[in-house]
């Protein structure tokens, strides 16, 4: 692999010099149209398109320094040293930045993510969102939004979304798979200035899930006779939800969210065998929602690969629902997130 050799005549004519270290800041994001399944596991292209909302707390915070000196990358995750699997699903994506840049030094990746790690809340979203931004820059890649969002979509297929802030669409990508390498990214979806949407998070359960999204989806797909009618009907609900969105209809947004999210777990339910992320408190928050709304209160739920529930409403209601979910999850924690920012650079320099 060529290596960067500095020179005094003629700058380089594509790549900008590598800065070396840079640091950037990404969100999770809430799918309200989800992604499950994917057609090709190499290039993680999924087989639905997804919506989701950016959220604007849990950042990760990622700093990427090469390390020209050193034999190996070393990845730093809340201060311990990462080891296993975490370890090599970052030396694989920053083999894959450092084939885009021609380059082959090793780099230092220090992360710090304050979302609760593995509990369905899309930890691995904001991870490698911010690990991409700050990658690309450490490593002198320039990419426009499309080509980052493509690229943190190898690392895990959400974090294509995180990318952006607010509501965002990850389209699946269309025709041979290095066609639809080419068409699947994430884009910002519109919505009416007067949505003020909010996600209650009802964290039931912050310990690592059984079974990864990865294994999970595999399973899913491979087994479930359920899978296509619900890939089928996402479709139709993810038109549904970006008109609800332009105007403004966040009872709409919410029932189709709901509706889009327990189709996902009815898939996994009916795989062989069943996939259940679901435990008896997510049902009890389930319950306290259904009352919500007999209440008069539109709020809706969705799940991940986890037992937490997150709830949409208004953010002039969201107190209330948070009371009501504190009351059904007892000890566990609650949150209120309105929708964030996209993934961005702190800084980048030598
Ligand atoms: O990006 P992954 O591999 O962690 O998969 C995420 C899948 C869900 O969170 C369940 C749904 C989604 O669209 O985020």
């Amino acid at each position: 692999m060529a290596t960067h050799q500095p020179t005094t005549t003629m700058p380089a004519p594509q790549a900008p010099p590598a800065t070396g270290a840079a640091t950037a800041v990404a969100h999770p994001n809430i799918a309200l149209i989800k992604y499950w399944g994917k057609r090709d596991e190499e290039l993680v292209l999924p087989r639905t398109d997804s919506l989701s909302m950016t959220l604007g707390i849990f950042p990760t915070t990622t700093t990427v320094t090469l390390t020209p000196a050193a034999g190996h990358d070393t990845v730093t995750l809340n201060g311990h040293p990462a080891q296993g699997e975490a370890l090599r699903r970052v030396t694989t994506f920053l083999d894959l930045i450092r084939r885009q840049a021609g380059r082959g030094e090793h780099a230092a990746v220090d992360t710090v993510n304050t979302v609760p790690t593995g509990a369905g809340l899309a930890s691995s979203a904001s991870g490698f969102a911010a690990l991409a931004t700050a990658g690309a820059a450490a490593y002198g890649l320039d990419p426009d939004q499309r080509a980052l969002s493509r690229l943190a979509r190898r690392g895990s297929g959400s974090a294509s979304r995180s990318i952006f802030g607010g509501f965002a669409l990850w389209h699946a990508g269309t025709g041979t798979p290095a066609q639809a390498d080419l068409g699947s990214y994430a884009e910002p979806v519109p919505a009416a200035a007067g949505l003020e949407p909010a996600l209650v998070i009802a964290v039931v359960n912050a310990g690592a899930k059984a079974v990864s999204s990865r294994a999970a989806m595999r399973r899913t797909l491979d087994t479930s006779p359920l899978y296509e009618a619900w890939a089928a009907s996402s479709a139709g609900d993810l038109t549904q939800i970006r008109a609800a969105l332009l105007a403004g209809d966040l009872k709409t947004v919410g029932e189709i969210a709901e509706r889009n999210a327990l189709g996902m777990h009815a898939t996994m339910l009916a795989a062989r065998p069943a996939v259940r992320y679901l435990s008896p408190a997510t049902v009890t928050v389930l319950d306290r929602v259904l009352r919500l709304r007999q209440d008069g209160i539109s709020a809706h739920a969705t799940m991940d690969a986890g037992p937490n529930v997150k709830v949409l409403c208004h953010a002039a209601d969201a107190e209330q629902v948070a009371d009501a979910v504190r009351e059904a999850v007892g000890p566990g924690a609650v949150h209120i997130a309105r929708p964030g920012p996209g993934a961005h650079l702190l800084t980048a320099g030598t």
